[in-house]
């Protein structure tokens, strides 16, 4: 939690939870949160996310998402009720030259879909824990995306609660002027 400044309620109470409940997300829920993914800025306005996921009432393509995430992951992500994997294009469609911002801009519309996430009672995490290739494979994602973090979707079981202490380097640390090092704020 902020200790300086007020944030909005819905950043605040964003975190990463290992447990959650079964409980199943609405069509319409889940559609909002993909709705907040959709309207990120990106660069060019190229909107290079894509995102593969299945739902816990697709048995067979959740436990082929759940195959890929290495086995500490499976065993709290399983419980969610939707798992996906954050795909980036890596060039721009109008000219076919690199977009170095693929990547940049995926991980930001995962963002977006956290704070929707969060602000339904809902929470995400991000994984970096699974097979990049095995995933590329199984879901057939061409050569020219780039694969970036898998997710968790889910309300969080009512018995896992924040860490109580979650630490984070201070702001002088990560804002500086135009002299590197220099804590601007
Ligand atoms: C790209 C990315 C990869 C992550 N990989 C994992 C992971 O493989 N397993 C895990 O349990 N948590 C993972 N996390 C969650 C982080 O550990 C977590 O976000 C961090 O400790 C801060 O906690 P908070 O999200 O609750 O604020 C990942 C988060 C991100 C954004």
């Amino acid at each position: 939690m902020p200790e300086t400044v007020e944030l909005h309620p819905v950043i605040a109470h964003r975190w990463s939870p290992r447990a959650f409940t079964d409980e199943r997300i609405e069509p319409q829920v889940l559609r909002s949160l993909f709705e907040a993914a959709r309207w990120s800025a990106s660069c060019f306005n190229e909107q290079p996310w894509r995102f593969v996921i299945a739902t816990k009432d697709q048995p067979e393509e959740f436990q082929k998402l759940l195959d890929v995430l290495v086995p500490a992951n499976q065993q709290w992500a399983s419980q969610a009720w939707v798992l996906g994997v954050t795909v980036g294009k890596t060039t721009f469609t109008h000219n076919g030259k690199p977009n170095r911002y693929g990547l940049h801009d995926a991980g930001a519309a995962l963002a977006s879909l956290a704070t929707q996430a969060s602000s339904l009672g809902l929470q995400a995490h991000g994984m970096g824990g699974f097979h990049h290739d095995k995933a590329r494979e199984d879901f057939g994602i061409p050569e020219d995306y780039e694969l970036g973090a898998a997710f968790a979707v889910g309300y969080v079981d009512p018995g896992e609660v924040p860490p109580a202490t979650r630490t984070r380097k201070p702001l002088e640390e990560l804002v500086f002027g135009t002299e590197w090092g220099k804590a601007a704020l």
